[in-house]
């Protein structure tokens, strides 16, 4: 089974191409804001410019024709509409083109899927933590149910944002990591509210003493603190749920200070760990391929988008 994923919720349109469980392709191009955070129009005329040589280039790299695949699989939401559209127009036309089933992905299972897939985990809790999501999930009951989320922003976009206030480039959560390792602590109000977590305060509250205080240290203590809040929810949703193996997946996964942090609690508690290899932990279409696979008994036809498509609205 040859499956073309195509993401396009936010900053990336990729396409993957999985053939069962193995990457042939991942292609994607990044539109990058030359000012300020992400401009949904902007990024939807990005991804109409460039699908189609992202989607030549991807079947060249997996030395197939159009033909050759057998599914289209789309990211159907959560995400921004303009860019959403994006997706949905090119896997209808792919779809009708070539007469094979449309299958719409949630994009935040697709991100689950693909870390279990490339890291053998089974059963894991996972924290997702990207830009524009933080969740704590567990598959009990036939969903992935969220045991704990972000009350406001993504650990991402807060980071994002507060690398912009500080005048480094989008996107921050890179460089905030580098800069992270020569600092020292600068105390932030920690938000976990029973399972959640809330991260605009400390936007305020780091980005205010950007004054009087250094850059590295403060990129240290948001890391610290904003860690130490994600390590504890999914410590507590490992305890409840009983279960053996914690998945870091999400851009924020290539975080090597949070794989750290989560790694240590693990050990203490006698689990096991993974992270999504760095190379599928951002928005990608290998990782939609791969759910569309997964999902390609539910044949749909389907092209509609849904914005705010929540994960555990998705039975598996
Ligand atoms: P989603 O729709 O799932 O919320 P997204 O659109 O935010 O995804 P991703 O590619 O999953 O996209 O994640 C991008 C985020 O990951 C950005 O906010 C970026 O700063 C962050 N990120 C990437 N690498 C790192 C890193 N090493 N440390 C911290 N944050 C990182
Ligand atoms: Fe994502």
């Amino acid at each position: 089974m040859i499956c073309l994923g195509i993401e396009s919720t936010a900053h990336t349109f990729g396409v993957g191409i999985m053939k069962d469980e193995e990457v042939l392709a991942n292609i994607r191009d990044m539109y990058l804001p030359k000012i300020g955070g992400i401009h949904p129009r902007e990024a939807s005329e990005h991804h109409t410019l460039v699908a189609k040589e992202v989607i030549e280039k991807a079947l060249n790299e997996a030395k197939l024709k159009l033909k050759d695949i057998d599914l289209i699989a789309f990211s159907a939401g959560p995400g921004l509409p303009p860019c959403l559209r994006v997706g949905a127009v090119v896997a209808r036309y792919l779809g009708l083109k070539l007469n094979v089933p449309i299958i719409p992905v949630n994009h935040c299972i697709a991100h689950i899927e693909i870390g279990k897939l490339k890291t053998g985990a089974t059963d894991p809790v996972t924290l997702y933590a990207s830009g524009g999501n933080t969740q704590v999930l567990a598959f009990t009951e036939g969903r992935y149910r969220v045991f704990g989320e972000t009350q406001d922003q993504g650990i991402g976009n807060m980071l994002d944002h507060f690398g912009r206030d500080a005048g480094l480039k989008h996107p921050g959560g890179p460089k905030i990591e580098k800069l992270a390792k020569d600092g020292k602590w600068v105390e932030l109000p920690y938000v976990v509210k029973g399972m959640d977590m809330s991260f605009s305060g400390i936007l305020t509250s780091a980005s205010k003493k950007l004054k009087e205080n250094n850059l590295e240290d403060l990129c240290y203590s948001i890391q610290e603190t904003c860690f130490a809040m994600l390590t504890e929810v999914t410590e507590r949703a490992l305890a409840h749920t009983d279960k053996n193996e914690v998945l870091l997946t999400g851009g924020v996964a290539a975080n090597k200070r949070l794989q750290e942090m989560l790694n240590i609690m693990c050990i203490e508690r006698g689990a096991k760990f993974y992270a999504v290899p760095n190379d599928l932990s951002g928005d990608n279409g290998a990782m939609i391929a791969w759910t569309g696979i997964l999902n390609k008994n539910k044949i749909f036809f389907d092209t509609k988008i849904d914005r705010f498509w929540r994960t555990d609205d998705v039975e598996i």
